[in-house]
């Protein structure tokens, strides 16, 4: 399976959400390999010290790096998961061809919604080029937990009439999701008592990813 993360806005949250799936679908027991297609390789660099035995990645910089290395991944990982980075169509649009779910994050803000109607109008581009549906869901993103904002509540109006599925998961904004690149560790394994709401995080981290299964499924 292919689950890429794309989003042409920057900073929507694409390489967070990206790195809590795949800390749940490892600590569920699935091979998991990453391509990290962000210049800044933090995807990248993160996989190769929080899991250096368990995990495979790459980095893709240019539009031929990315079939190649799906289809090397394919034979070894039983979830490959993409993260794009801003506001590159063709990366984008290539990614989109070979993947089996598409996943926008996006924070609670109008203009997080605008680069996600894009990235998915240029999805549907994708799709009826190759005639095909490719499953996608928005995943809101940085929600604060004590008080659901106007504008988030404005931006899910917004998607909703589009008719976009939410995921059925959302992503909460968490000290603990920044420390896990401070210490560049799998918060399943970090148990360093200053992270806050270390129980909460993973319990939201495994929820995602149980919401990311019945999405494939359904
Ligand atoms: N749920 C969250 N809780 C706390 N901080 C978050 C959360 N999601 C993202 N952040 C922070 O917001 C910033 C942007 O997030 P991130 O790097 O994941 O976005 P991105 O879409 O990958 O950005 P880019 O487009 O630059 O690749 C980072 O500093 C990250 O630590
Ligand atoms: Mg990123």
């Amino acid at each position: 399976m292919i689950i890429s993360f794309a989003n042409v806005k920057g900073g929507s949250g694409k390489t967070t959400s990206s790195a809590l799936l795949i800390s749940g679908l490892t600590e569920r027991g699935y091979r998991v390999a990453v391509l990290d297609c962000d210049p800044l390789l933090t995807l990248h660099d993160w996989c190769s010290t929080a899991w250096p035995e368990r995990l495979t990645s790459a980095r893709a910089d240019k539009p031929a790096d990315i079939s190649r290395h799906l289809e090397a991944f394919k034979r070894q990982a039983d979830f490959i998961i993409v993260d794009l980075s801003a506001a590159t169509d063709v990366m984008n649009a290539l990614t989109f061809a070979l993947s089996d779910f598409v996943v926008v994050p996006m924070q609670g803000s109008a203009v997080d919604a605008r680069g996600a109607i894009h990235t998915l109008n240029l999805l549907k581009l994708v799709e009826d080029n190759r005639r095909m549906v490719i499953k996608s869901s928005v995943l809101l993103t940085r929600l604060n937990p004590m008080v659901l904002t106007n504008s988030a509540k404005h931006v899910s109006q917004v998607i909703s009439k589009q008719n976009i599925p939410f995921l059925d998961a959302a992503i909460l904004e968490r000290s603990a999701y920044r420390d896990m690149f401070t210490k560049m560790a799998s918060l399943f394994s970090a148990e360093d008592p200053r992270i806050h709401n270390l129980d909460k995080a993973r319990r939201d981290i495994l929820c995602l990813t149980d919401a990311v299964e019945r999405r494939l499924a359904g």
